[in-house]
């Protein structure tokens, strides 16, 4: 069951379309409470993701990717029924802080599952840290959030924003690059992905020319793209996602420059965009922990999975909200579903490794994924892996005093 927290607590909806989900919620609810032992009761999952505005399609295939894997999982983890609640984020950091605690102390959750914007993570994992929750953040980069804020009870299934540039930085200086850009939105997941493109660039020769960076969530690039191309180097990076990434892509194009200047970015560029896209996203290059092509059974079965239960094509941040699922119950499961058993929970957790649609999937100390980046090139709007960027990269997790 899936319930829809609007503005206010007193105002849920249950939403339609979870029906197995529903009915193992239901079936656990019917007993009288004396018999319902006590990790055979309903496991909350709090979920703050955007459902609204730039980042709004992250959120949603997140959390159609999460619903799946429940569905596959009979609606039970650890032999628990799942109850998912949800609220939109909006990617608005002032408000984390109030979201968060509306589910910790109004829901009373079991698990924190969010957010995709690393200023509304640094909220979130503060108020994590003081109440303890076991929180999984299923796609925020925020490189604190497994270095200097690192916890026990923090997980991540996605990558630190320094993951995905640092491997696009050594591309670039193989490709003989030598004066780059960078342009990105200015805020801590832009910086961060900046800042992996220096370390993977910089220490063979490489030289930043210049940074650049647009205020989050603004769409109105005319002024960067004329300071490019006055600039010309020989390539530009860029961190730009959701709504941001299709509206840049088309400038570039419009602006002249795919043929003249050399774009690479962050994998979000052109992750779940180049049917909006179009032409102007053919032949972009980027690197990223996952790609449409990737040729095993786990990516191939997801695919035709979540093609067929949604009618679009899966993404990384379906990838990411499926894998979430998967941490979770390895977790549950090793405990068989008794949540105050949570030393040993922890410990399967952080202990996890599978196969995940992006390739093995492991955690390394700070509880941040370490895996494969791939270089990736769009090709008839699939994002086609090229080959291994950096095979099993782990962030390095400055500050972080775990492991
Ligand atoms: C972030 O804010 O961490 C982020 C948002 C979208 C894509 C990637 C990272």
């Amino acid at each position: 069951m899936t319930i829809d927290i609007k503005k206010s607590t007193s105002r849920r909806s249950v939403l339609k379309g979870a029906g197995a989900v529903a009915g193992a919620a239901v079936f656990a609810s019917a007993f009288p409470a004396p018999f319902v032992r006590a990790h055979s009761a309903p496991l909350k999952v709090g979920i703050l993701l955007p459902y609204s505005g730039t980042y709004a399609r992250l959120g949603t295939a997140i959390t159609n990717a999460m619903e799946m894997n429940l569905a596959e999982q009979g609606g039970k983890l650890g032999g628990r029924p799942v109850e998912f609640v949800r609220l939109d984020s909006e990617a608005k950091p002032p408000m984390a802080t109030e979201n968060t605690t509306k589910l910790v102390n109004a829901e009373k959750v079991d698990f924190l599952v969010g957010p995709v914007h690393s200023g509304v993570a640094m909220g979130m994992a503060k108020i994590a840290r003081e109440e303890g929750v076991i929180t999984i953040v299923p796609n925020a980069g925020a490189d604190q959030l497994t270095g200097p804020l690192c916890a026990p009870n923090i997980f991540r299934t996605s990558f630190s924003n320094w993951q995905p540039g640092y491997p696009m930085g050594q591309v670039a200086y193989e490709r003989g690059h030598r004066n780059v850009v960078l342009c990105y939105w200015n805020y801590g997941a832009g910086q961060q992905s900046a800042q992996g493109f220096r370390d993977g660039f910089e220490p063979q020769g490489g030289k930043i020319v210049k940074d650049i960076g647009v205020p989050f969530p603004e769409v109105e690039f005319q002024a960067a793209l004329t300071e490019i191309a006055s600039i010309g180097p020989d390539a530009v990076y860029v961190f730009f996602a959701g709504g941001g990434a299709v509206k840049f892509v088309k400038d570039w194009a419009a602006a002249g420059l795919k043929d003249s200047i050399a774009l690479y970015g962050a994998g979000f560029l052109t992750e779940g965009v180049t049917g909006a896209q179009g032409d102007a996203a053919e032949g972009i290059e980027t690197t990223l922990h996952y790609a449409d092509t990737l040729d095993t059974a786990a990516n191939k079965a997801f695919r035709a999975a979540y093609k067929e239960r949604f009618g679009v094509e899966a993404d990384v941040y379906g990838v990411q909200g499926y894998d979430t699922l998967t941490l979770m119950k390895t977790g549950l499961d090793a405990v068989h579903g008794d949540t105050g058993a949570r030393d040993e929970l922890i410990k399967a957790m952080a202990e996890a490794e599978f196969q995940s649609p992006r390739g093995p999937f492991r955690l390394s100390p700070a509880h941040n994924p370490v895996q494969n980046f791939y270089l990736r090139k769009v090709v008839n709007g699939v994002n086609e892996v090229q080959r291994v960027a950096v095979e099993m990269l782990a962030d390095p997790a400055r500050g972080c005093s775990m492991g």
